[in-house]
């Protein structure tokens, strides 16, 4: 019989190429399942936010949809496009890139009438201001160990003014148990602990990673970028929501934030230079 060795979860530090390679394999390994579990939550063609069930067509953070007419727009982190597939029917242009080959099968198997692209957000292959509007639920920046290498990469494909809202776990999560019931409800570390979430294999190569961010992390890492920070956005637990999402469930959801959505453009000053804009 053979034994499977179950990964051991950490905290460690886990650099640019070991959080890319450990991500791609556990994206490969688990689209199936992904799909298999969060399929019906997330239908086919919407564009949906995060566990609480938010949807672009009430959020409209990407501008009203009628808008989104003949827009060119990269989905990061697409997943099997769902997102995408929401755009393709407001009349946008979009394409979708994931770094798992698995996930961009899943987006073949519904269907797809726009490119997908297997690539990793760090290294977007597109030319200079390719987009007029990019976005990402919950694809890359969670996972990625230098999201300001994302965000410029993101600013760099944009045109001027093009906008970038993407979402991730919210930051305060990674003080409390990733459990949805009660003992997800009591402080378990420091919101202030930066060190990767890490599962390992019995050599210690990490299999998956996830990278922390505190609020102020993320809002540095923004316009560290080049970008500017338009609205940060806590979507709360809506009462039709009775679903449960790993560690998002209806008991935490309505005493903690769960997601933080971030909506940028394009900032035409650039990135800072080093030590800030100053007040002169
Ligand atoms: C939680 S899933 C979200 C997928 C989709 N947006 C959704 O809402 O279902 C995260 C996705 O990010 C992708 N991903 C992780 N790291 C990435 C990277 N460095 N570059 C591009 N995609 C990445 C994963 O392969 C996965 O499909």
């Amino acid at each position: 019989m053979i034994q499977e060795h179950e990964p051991e979860a950490t905290r460690r530090d886990a650099d640019v190429a070991e959080s890319s390679r450990a991500n791609r394999g556990w994206w490969d390994r688990n689209a199936d399942e992904y799909q298999t579990e969060h399929g019906t939550f997330l239908g086919d063609d919407r564009f949906v936010w995060g566990p609480e069930g938010l949807d672009e067509v009430e959020a409209e953070l990407l501008g009203p949809p009628e808008d989104l007419k003949g827009k060119d727009v990269l989905e990061i982190g697409a997943g099997a496009a769902q997102c995408s597939r929401w755009l393709t029917a407001q009349g946008a242009r979009p394409v979708a890139l994931d770094i798992s080959h698995r996930q961009l099968q899943h987006a073949l198997r519904i269907g797809s009438a726009f490119p997908l692209v297997c690539a990793d957000a760090g290294a977007l292959p597109f030319a200079d201001a390719s987009f007029d509007l990019a976005c990402s639920a919950y694809g890359a920046l969670p996972f990625v160990a230098d999201p300001v290498l994302v965000l410029r990469e993101v600013r760099r494909v944009l045109r001027p003014g093009g906008r970038f809202v993407f979402s991730v776990t919210h930051p305060v999560r990674w003080a409390f148990p990733d459990e949805p019931g009660p003992e997800g409800l009591s402080v378990s570390a420091s919101y202030f602990d930066r060190t990767p979430y890490v599962e390992q294999d019995e050599e210690g190569r990490a299999v998956y990673v996830e990278h922390h961010r505190t609020v102020g992390d993320r809002v540095r890492d923004v316009v560290a970028a080049g970008l500017r920070l338009v609205d940060l956005v806590e979507p709360e637990w809506p009462a039709w929501n009775t679903s449960e999402w790993g560690g998002w469930s209806p008991l935490r959801g309505n005493l903690i934030p769960g997601t933080a959505i971030f909506v940028c453009e394009r900032s035409e000053m650039g990135a800072p230079p080093a030590g800030g804009w100053g007040r002169d």
